[in-house]
């Protein structure tokens, strides 16, 4: 069975698809087969990244691996268990066909609750959260007293990720490994940073992820998209320069991947 890799979370733009992206790559640099999923049906955006990286290579003839991507659909019918319904079934077809031929399923979700979204979040072997590194963000989790900074109880999307858990135990599926990444940290914010991070360890034991080494604040991030290329292909490109910021960046994803811990799963970038 591949080993399915969920990007998800309620909150827009905290960094799924650039993960996404950056894990496809890396997994493939490992010798693995990926296989990809977008379920973000308006905006695309890690099958846009992708379909710019294929342009990339054609432009600058230059290899560039890809993984097997899968295009799933909304359902027309009209009535929502219909639609579930038939829903269900083009997921199970993703997955199976994909399963055939890959090592890892990566699913990049959108940032709000769809059904699809909840189908993948209950298949989940390794569930990936990121969050931008804010107090303000800390609501994607549970809410919070905003006077005692107190957590007054879980988030709806942590509620989401519970009950996706109930599904899997009763599936007789072994647990997700839910871990939350820490986006876009910012080096002038000493004390930002340590007030999140010791809120977030609280709340880990409550709820149930651990911490990941994230990404910090970097313009890089921003600029990968058009070209379809991510920290690893560094060394590859011109388009890309070799600064220590680029470097650096690099590392985190390294970091990122050892901490996830995937079976025969070497860094090799
Ligand atoms: N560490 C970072 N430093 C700087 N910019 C970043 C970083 N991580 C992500 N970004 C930028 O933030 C924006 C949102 O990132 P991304 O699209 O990955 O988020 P998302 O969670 O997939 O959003 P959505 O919920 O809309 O799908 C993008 O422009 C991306 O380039
Ligand atoms: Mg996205």
């Amino acid at each position: 069975m591949a080993h399915v890799i969920v990007l998800g979370n309620e909150k827009g733009g905290s960094g799924k698809s650039t993960t996404a992206m950056h894990l496809c790559t890396a997994l493939m640099a490992a010798g693995k087969a990926v296989g990809a999923i977008d379920l973000d049906l308006r905006q695309q955006s890690f099958f846009r990244y992708l379909e710019n990286r294929s342009v990339t290579a054609a432009q600058d003839d230059m290899a560039l691996s890809m993984p097997r991507q899968f295009t799933l659909r909304l359902s027309n019918e009209d009535s929502a268990e219909a639609a579930q319904a038939e829903e269900e079934e083009r997921f199970a077809q993703a997955l199976d066909t994909l399963d055939t031929n890959c090592d890892f399923i990566l699913i990049d979700c959108p940032g709000s609750d769809t059904r699809y979204a909840r189908m993948a979040h209950s298949v989940a072997d390794t569930l990936i959260t990121p969050m931008n590194d804010s107090l303000i963000d800390f609501d994607l989790l549970a809410r919070m007293d905003a006077a005692s900074g107190k957590v007054l109880g879980p988030s709806v999307y942590s509620e989401l990720v519970w009950e996706a858990r109930q599904l899997r135990a009763k599936a007789g599926l072994k647990p997700v490994d839910w871990v939350v990444l820490r986006n876009r940290l910012a080096h002038n914010q000493a004390h930002n940073r340590r007030k999140v991070g010791k809120a977030l360890e609280n709340l880990s034991k409550r709820i149930g992820f651990r911490i990941v080494p994230g990404f910090s604040e970097r313009v890089i991030f921003r600029e990968l998209f058009l070209s379809g290329l991510t920290l690893l292909d560094l060394k590859k490109t011109n388009r890309l320069s070799l600064s220590l910021s680029n470097i650096a960046a690099r590392q985190e994803v390294r970091e990122l991947v050892n901490a996830l811990n995937l079976s025969d799963v070497k860094v090799s970038f």
